[in-house]
């Protein structure tokens, strides 16, 4: 079986005395929200096990095979509101998406190839204001930053936005204005969160699936099943309203199937400044996704025709004069390049060489604007 059921970590928090770290409170400011910044006691974090090869294989190749696990390997829940405060926001969102319908119109436009059922948080001025109100985006800010090693000033949204699951009745199976679920896909942010604003009673199923945990073995991540936060699937299902998951958007992950019930989540999609990015790190990745994509596509026509190998034809070439066509047997490994636990084991070490390579170490990153003018704009 696979070896690195092993390398998954898992750290329960227990409730502990409330100590902000000094990194931490010194940033803080000195409003009313430094006690609150730190809502949670229930903190998780679960790494992504290693997928790359071994620093050996890759010893003379490549230095960066050093990096595991990197930050961005990490997984964190944590809270962001209060039970009341989600369930304010809950109330603020269901009653400006019933009002405009924005839960039964999948906004094809905001989302070009994903369809959420969803509404941007800038156009539900109530909510918007309260979120500000509570300073949500200082505690976001603090927790992404100190999670992910990025300074604060770093970091700004992409898009926030409410986005909703309800689960599909038998007769609404092909009713594509419901969503119930959303297809394993990566962000176009560095980083991202989904906060939970409902009641986990609500519903059944949903959650957030990652793709690289999917084969970690439960009893491994926890022994007592109602501290279980880490489901069958690579699923994790935040245990409380408030909750968040913080995670890297290049890690392939999706919305598992609600199967009763409504959710509604919190979304934000967080770009992290470019100076801190090593470049050309996300094109080699996608490229190698893409050539995985494109090694599965053409087995399945393949298959599709009946035939076991790929058609030879120079007609094109020669025009009818001295043409040939023919059949070229399928090479072995062409049909293992194929097989799609094959491939998704190449994305997943893609995805992991990515998530070590494409944060630069802090003594890396190029100036920011902050460095070069002190704070002080007035010099400009
Ligand atoms: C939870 O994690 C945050 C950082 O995200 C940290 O500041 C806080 O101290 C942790 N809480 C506990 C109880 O460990």
């Amino acid at each position: 079986m696979l070896m690195f059921l092993l390398w998954v970590a898992l750290f329960l928090d227990v409730l502990d005395s409330f100590i902000l770290p000094n990194t931490i409170s010194k940033s803080v400011s000195s409003s009313s929200s430094t006690t609150r910044l730190f809502l949670g006691s229930n903190n998780v974090t679960l790494t992504i096990p290693k997928f790359s090869p071994s620093v050996e294989e890759y010893k003379d190749q490549d230095k960066d095979q050093e990096g595991y696990s990197s930050v961005l390997h990490k997984i964190h829940v944590r809270t962001l509101l209060s039970k009341e405060e989600a369930k304010k926001c809950l109330e603020m969102a269901t009653t400006f998406a019933e009002s405009t319908g924005s839960w039964n119109d999948p906004d094809w436009e905001r989302h070009a190839s994903y369809a959420t059922c969803d509404f941007a948080v800038e156009d539900c001025e109530i909510l918007e204001s309260y979120l500000k109100d509570i300073g949500f985006d200082d505690r976001l800010w603090q927790h992404l930053s100190y999670l992910y090693d990025v300074d604060v000033n770093d970091l700004s949204y992409l898009d926030l936005f409410v986005a909703h699951y309800q689960a599909k009745s038998n007769d609404e199976e092909h009713d594509s204005s419901i969503m119930d679920r959303l297809e394993a896909h990566r962000d176009g942010t560095l980083l991202s969160f989904s906060l939970l604003l409902n009641d986990p009673n609500d519903f059944t199923g949903g959650g957030t699936f990652y793709d690289a945990l999917r084969d970690v073995d439960q009893q491994q991540v926890s022994e007592n099943s109602d501290e279980r936060i880490l489901h069958p699937g690579g699923i994790i299902r935040p245990k409380a309203e408030g909750q968040a998951v913080l995670h890297c958007g290049k890690i392939l992950h999706g919305a598992d199937v609600v199967t009763s019930g409504k959710r509604t989540v919190l979304v934000g999609f967080v770009d992290v400044d470019n100076r801190c990015i090593r470049e050309g790190a996300l094109a080699e990745a996608c490229t190698n996704f893409g050539r995985m994509d494109v090694a599965k596509k053409r087995y399945k026509r393949q298959l599709s025709k009946g035939n076991k190998g790929w058609t030879l034809s120079n007609s094109r070439w020669l025009q009818g004069k001295a043409h040939v066509t023919g059949l070229v047997p399928a090479f072995s490994s062409a049909i293992r390049r194929a097989e799609s636990e094959y491939q998704r084991l190449q994305k997943l070490k893609s995805e992991d060489r990515l998530l070590r390579r494409i944060l630069l170490p802090r003594d890396e990153r190029r100036e920011s604007f902050f460095e070069i003018f002190d704070g002080d704009i007035t010099v400009l």
